[in-house]
């Protein structure tokens, strides 16, 4: 089977975490490639929900060996802190969870930093995670970052905090904030560093031996394309590639190796944070997506912005990922609606675009045409395709259309079993019966 990278084809929150676990049991290795403790990926199992914010989101079922790459940022507390509860709630961790040595920490500094630099944008602020994320990339950039790899030697690890600190302090110092102390970072990640070790390994080495033994990957992007750094709404962006060509510089698993990509998407748009949003919904109708969707952030809680389904947004992250092939999420919050919307276009200075504009400050003065889709009555919990309403059928060909891509994968409620694979868009990709075997459990 082949090796295929699962992401999000909006900003984020796409219900990755549900396709990710009912995928994994076609899989030997499930692998997150970029981000961090900023991600909130939900798996519902027979009515408990599972937040993962680091650890792969296949680490619900024994005997996947979950990997955290290079391209992802660890903060070693909230990795240890998912581990515990990952345990407490029953789930086995023994030797199936490894992070890279090449994977850069998140340190204390990190979350400060970013505060004081989106408490001084003012109104221009991103509405970043204030996970730290963004400023560990930044050191990453810098050359001065700390990875898992120096926490096997105290001593580099105490030398290249005392670097880190001296510069984070002149800078502090001339904030006036109060400064740093690295002997007690020290201390502490030296702490981690104590429960880390059983974790680090080489996970280039480790990853071209398990596909040389025949297993094969699921890459798990966190975020969503529109989150990407390069391809994204920047500057309203993550610090990570959240696009495909990230799960093979986030792990060190050449293209080569990369079979497909599948893109999640949600049958409406939401989005965390600042950024521009075409098809927002303000009000009465924002709410109530809002609501019926469930729609606050996993990792923050904030009240997620709603709107209507952008294909040019979508059609510019399939374009990005190659993705050529859909995971429809997320369609039944739609439910009931006399009418539901979908953006075809951008009205911008007397023009129709009729793709994604890569500036942000275009986004913001573009005004969305829309095609109008009757509504469907009911797809909440339908496991069979042919028995789905004509109306939402011509919804989904309709985006088919607009995005150029086809949909694979219809997820009907937050259960695995209630799920639509279509077995011809997914065959050669993969092993169709362990999934449909996992559906059941
Ligand atoms: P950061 O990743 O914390 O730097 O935040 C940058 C932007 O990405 C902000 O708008 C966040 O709200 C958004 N973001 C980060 N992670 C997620 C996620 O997992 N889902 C949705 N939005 C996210």
């Amino acid at each position: 089977m082949a090796n295929i990278v699962v992401l999000g084809l909006q900003w984020g929150d796409e219900g990755k975490g549900k396709i990710v676990d009912l995928l994994t049991p076609s899989f030997g290795v499930v692998a997150r490639y970029q981000g961090g403790h900023n991600a909130g990926h939900t798996v519902c199992l027979n009515g408990r929900k599972v937040v993962l914010h680091l650890i792969p989101s296949g680490i619900l079922h024994a005997g996947t060996l979950c990997v955290i790459g290079n391209g992802v940022v660890l903060q070693p507390r909230a990795f240890l802190d998912e581990v515990a509860e990952l345990r407490a709630s029953g789930t086995k961790i023994d030797g199936n969870l490894v992070i890279s040595r090449t994977t850069h920490l998140i340190m204390p500094y990190h979350s400060l930093l970013e505060r004081i630099n989106e408490e001084m944008k003012g109104a221009r602020k991103i509405g970043t995670t204030c996970r730290g994320i963004g400023p560990a990339y930044q050191d990453k950039a810098a050359r001065c970052g700390i990875r898992a790899g120096d926490l096997l030697d105290l001593g580099i690890l105490r030398e290249k905090i005392g670097e880190n600190v001296e510069e984070k302090n002149s800078l502090l110092g001339n904030l006036g904030e109060p400064l740093l102390d690295a002997e007690k970072i020290f201390e502490e990640y030296a702490g981690y560093a104590g429960s880390l070790k059983e974790y680090i390994t080489d996970v280039p080495l480790l990853l071209d031996r398990k596909l040389k033994e025949g297993m094969s990957i699921l890459f798990e992007g966190a975020q969503g394309a529109l989150l990407d750094l390069d391809h994204g709404t920047y500057p309203y962006v993550t610090s990570s590639n959240s696009t495909a060509g990230g799960a093979s510089t986030g792990l060190g698993v050449g293209p080569t190796r990369i079979g497909a990509v599948l893109g999640v998407t949600k049958a409406y748009t939401t989005r965390v944070g600042g950024g521009p949003f075409p098809t927002e919904l303000f009000e009465e109708e924002g709410r109530r997506l809002l609501q019926r969707g469930n729609e606050y952030g996993a990792t923050t809680g904030r009240p997620r912005r709603c709107g209507w389904f952008d294909a040019l947004t979508v059609a510019h992250a399939c374009r990005v990922n190659g993705a050529e092939r859909m995971i429809l999420t997320k369609p039944d919050v739609l439910d009931g609606l006399d009418e539901i919307l979908v953006c075809d276009g951008y009205l911008y200075k007397g023009e129709t675009l009729r793709h994604f504009p890569s500036e942000s400050w275009v986004l913001e003065q573009v005004k969305p045409s829309y095609r109008a889709v009757r509504g469907w009555g009911e797809v909440r919990g339908m496991r069979d395709w042919d028995r789905l309403p004509q109306a939402f059928r011509d919804y989904v060909r309709l985006i088919e259309d607009l995005v150029e891509a086809r949909v694979a994968v219809v997820s009907t409620g937050m259960e695995r079993r209630e799920t639509i694979l279509l077995d011809q868009e997914l065959e050669g990709l993969l092993d169709v019966g362990a999934v449909r075997a996992g559906m059941q459990s």
